[in-house]
């Protein structure tokens, strides 16, 4: 083939080339700019040839090297993305901070908790936020007149249809009847929850808080066992090791009573969190009343347990030296990231 054959065959060959991929674009700098290229070869024998074809081709020759050349230079800068930095990024900005998330105070102490039984035997239940009067009040042996159901505590929701009402649930209690309608004992279950009553909203009280259930119910369960078991989380929770039962009352145990923690009087907070008497109330709590049973199919005769329930925005508040209730509702993002540190 002459030399002005291979010059115009190569002028075509150039032009035409194409590449799709970095990889092609490689394959074609190999092949004619590589150093048992194309051009290489040409060039060795361009040596050879008249000087007459030499005045006419060389130039050419040049000319088509750089236009593979920056063929290639503008393919790979195409097509090879990781090595092209976008011109509308500036890379000496300082990155952007990824800022881990924090657990809800609430949901500190609701899992605190929640290990604490979990260590003996108790599982988590739950049940919904809006109730049947049956579920919150009924079964609970609420007389149909409690003052608990009262327009003053309840939120109550109208069916526009005039059928049954429902409520927002009062308390976690709800959820030991749907538990005992449809699980057989033994029984062990904690039910943390959202509940909601028609109380003012202050620094020291909110219509929304959170409640733990807690239901043990199994053959010759009895008061000593509540008092053991509430000694263990005390202990576990608060490191105090000191309780009492206050005789209380609520529909649905019998004997019912009020757990208190003896907190202790060494300084002044202890004064303040337990208002100068050293002790601090802690729930609910009480065997479970034998109607309470019943109304939930479980033979009292055989069976018997124990129920207590606990807020947690006390401890909260406590633990996390938190002065106002409504911050823990507030979601407020400056409130909730200092809990980062905490988990
Ligand atoms: N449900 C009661 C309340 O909200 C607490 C409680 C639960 C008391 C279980 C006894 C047993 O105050």
């Amino acid at each position: 083939m002459s030399f002005a054959k291979r010059i115009e065959t190569l002028k075509n060959q150039i032009e035409s080339a194409q590449a799709t991929t970095a990889e092609e674009a490689e394959e074609f700098r190999i092949k004619y700019l590589g150093s048992k290229g194309v051009f290489k070869s040409l060039f060795v024998d361009f040596k050879q040839v008249t000087s007459e074809e030499k005045r006419l081709f060389g130039k050419t020759l040049n000319l088509l090297k750089t236009k593979a050349e920056s063929k290639v230079s503008q393919w790979k800068a195409e097509l090879n993305t990781h090595q092209k930095p976008d011109a509308n990024v500036d890379l000496t900005r300082p990155g952007m901070l990824n800022e881990p998330g924090a657990k809800h105070p609430i949901s500190i102490i609701k899992d605190e908790i929640i290990d604490i039984f979990h260590a003996i035997g108790f599982s988590v239940a739950e049940g919904p936020e809006i109730e049947d009067d049956w579920h919150n009040f009924s079964a609970l042996n609420f007389p149909p007149e409690h003052p608990a159901r009262d327009m003053q505590d309840t939120f109550f929701i109208k069916d526009p249809n005039g059928g049954e009402d429902f409520v927002l649930r009062t308390h976690t209690s709800s959820v030991q009847v749907r538990t005992m309608e449809t699980q057989k004992p033994p029984i062990r279950i904690i039910a943390p929850g959202r509940v909601f009553r028609n109380e003012a909203v202050s620094a020291r009280s909110h219509c929304i808080f959170h409640q733990i259930e807690g239901l043990y119910i199994d053959k010759g369960v009895t008061f000593a066992d509540m008092k053991q078991t509430l000694e263990y989380f005390a202990n576990a929770f608060f490191g105090k090791s000191k309780i009492r039962l206050r005789p209380s009352y609520f529909p649905f145990t019998e004997p019912s009573a009020e757990m208190d923690v003896y907190w202790g009087l060494e300084n002044e907070l202890d004064h303040r969190i337990t208002k100068g008497t050293g002790w601090l109330e802690v729930m609910g709590c009480g065997m479970v009343d034998p109607a309470v049973l019943e109304s939930c199919g479980i033979d009292s005769e055989t069976y018997s347990g124990f129920a207590f329930g606990m807020g947690l925005e006390r401890s909260a508040m406590q633990r996390f030296q938190i002065p106002d209730i409504r911050m823990i509702f507030e979601n407020d993002t400056r409130f909730l990231k200092q809990f980062q540190s905490v988990i």
